[in-house]
């Protein structure tokens, strides 16, 4: 599903990828972990084109995606989550769900008029009812995100990223902020949308989390990876307990 190849990305001075180099398992949900500024986001970011990394590629099903632009990434089929919130304040939920699909248009006048007739907007308002209902956002769906409580924020960004029915679907720290029913609400989601048949690589630092939903983990420190395998297998690994406890504990 995902290759990634000796990606290496600096900003200035500071080395955020070096030879990074992993393969994503086609099916299931994947992990990124590694103790902050460890590069993951980075590595997001240049998965989705919004960072383009001074060498390696980044194959999606075969294709190599290196370098292209982020909405060309979308329309392929990779969808995300942000680390930090990222709705538009002036918009209700309902407005903003839309623009998780808004890429997904053709330009052209013509194919807008033809969607028109065809119903596309019904199909549209359908799918965009579907996901408030499937993150539980739909009693907030006409408000603001000002007056909104944050775990139905974080439920409602995951709700958008899966609103374009993505092959690939990659969270920043879904779990983040949120308290452990709200947890266990999201982790059933996720498992959900995995079964429907969508990959998932999550970024992550709650090991409970990761550990109750990951097939495949990555661990990353320093931009470079130092272990892969399962969960159990990373947990293990000495390197990675270096890099959390530190060279004393490990
Ligand atoms: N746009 C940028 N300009 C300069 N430095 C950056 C930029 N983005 C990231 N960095 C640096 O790159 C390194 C990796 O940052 P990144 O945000 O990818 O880490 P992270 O693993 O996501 O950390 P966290 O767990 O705190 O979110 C850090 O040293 C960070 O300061
Ligand atoms: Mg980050």
């Amino acid at each position: 599903m995902l290759d990634i190849n000796n990606i290496g990305v600096s900003f200035g001075g500071v080395h955020a990828l070096s030879n990074v180099t992993f393969t994503m398992p086609d099916k299931g949900i994947s992990a990124l972990i590694g103790p902050n500024g460890a590069g993951k986001t980075t590595l997001f970011n240049v998965i989705t084109g919004f960072v383009t990394p001074k060498e390696g590629s980044v194959k999606f099903g075969g294709e190599n995606i290196t370098g292209c632009r982020s909405e060309q990434v979308f329309l392929k089929g990779v969808s995300r989550t942000f680390q930090n919130l990222n709705i538009i304040p002036e918009l209700t939920l309902r407005e903003n769900m839309y623009l998780g699909f808004i890429g997904k248009e053709k330009p052209s006048a013509l194919a807008t008029m033809m969607r028109v007739n065809r119903g596309y907007w019904k199909e549209t308002t359908n799918r965009i009812n579907e996901c408030l209902d499937f993150v539980n956002v739909t009693e907030y769906a006409d408000m603001t995100p000002g007056s909104v409580p944050y775990g139905v924020l974080k439920n409602f960004e995951l709700g958008r990223a899966f609103m374009s029915n993505p092959k690939l679907l990659l969270l920043d720290e879904p779990a983040a902020g949120l308290n452990l029913a709200e947890k266990e609400n999201l982790a059933d989601m996720v498992r959900k949308i995995q079964s429907m048949g969508i990959c998932i690589l999550m970024v992550e630092h709650d090991m409970q989390f990761i550990s109750s939903l990951a097939d495949f983990v990555v661990c990353l420190n320093f931009g470079q990876v130092i272990a892969t395998g399962t969960y159990a297998q990373v947990r293990e690994n000495k390197e990675v307990l270096k890099a959390y406890l530190g060279d004393e504990d490990a």
